[in-house]
């Protein structure tokens, strides 16, 4: 029910991997933010080599907080950060009686998606999207790579089969994007919607 989903503040895990895409990841919880979530956010030893890589040294995990205050502006003090490492699989998102409501994995490089597929739960990442799967709620995975082996396909054919909503890395053009932030636009709103929220980050096609 869309329309409930946005009226209560609502518990999201988010996962941050070493694929290519930190502006993705950023801008979804900049968004979830602005929409008075409670964000656990977890990310990996490459996912924050990535974000220095690609958003430089004002985005890096110690700064992050004001770094989407000041590009996403002040409505994303409408929600909260807990940050957690990766490596602590005792943390409260690691337990299914914990009751956050879904979690995505923004981007999901495929190593993590291979964890995922197959229940590895090597941190805690992956043991958090093992819980969402086992407790039967929604886990967004946003894998990127190209090309793809047969085994990255398989993988997520298998998160899929488990119940995972794949959701690549794929924007799309017809809205005619003019910036890499348009295109970070198009996939937030893509993942918010698959969580249930209505948002405004892309037009909605009209028909033709
Ligand atoms: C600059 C850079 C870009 C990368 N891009 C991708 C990518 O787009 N997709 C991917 O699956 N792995 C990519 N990798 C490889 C992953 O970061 C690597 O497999 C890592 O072990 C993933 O670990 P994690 O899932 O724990 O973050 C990239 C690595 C680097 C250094």
């Amino acid at each position: 029910m869309m329309s409930d989903m946005n009226e209560s503040a609502r518990g999201i895990v988010v996962g941050i991997t070493g694929a290519s895409g930190a502006l993705y990841a950023v801008r979804t919880v900049a968004a979830l933010m602005s929409q008075g979530c409670s964000i656990d956010l977890v990310i990996s030893d490459f996912g924050k080599r990535l974000i220095k890589d690609e958003l430089g040294d004002e985005a890096a995990i110690e700064s992050l907080p004001d770094y989407l205050r000041s590009k996403y502006g002040q409505t994303t003090d409408a929600g909260s950060l807990v940050i957690h490492s990766n490596r602590n699989v005792g943390a409260t998102i690691a337990s299914g009686s914990h009751l956050c409501d879904a979690m995505v994995i923004v981007p999901c490089s495929m190593k993590t998606l291979a964890g995922v597929a197959h229940g590895l739960s090597r941190n805690l990442i992956e043991r958090s999207a093992d819980v969402m799967l086992k407790e039967r709620r929604t886990l967004v995975v946003v894998p990127r790579e190209s090309p793809m082996s047969l085994p990255q396909l398989r993988n997520m054919v298998l998160c899929a089969e488990s119940g995972a909503v794949m959701l690549p890395a794929m924007p799309a053009f017809y809205q005619g994007p003019r910036t890499l932030d348009d295109l970070a636009d198009f996939m937030a709103g893509k993942i918010l919607s698959a969580l249930g929220f209505r948002h405004s980050l892309y037009p909605p096609w009209v028909g033709s």
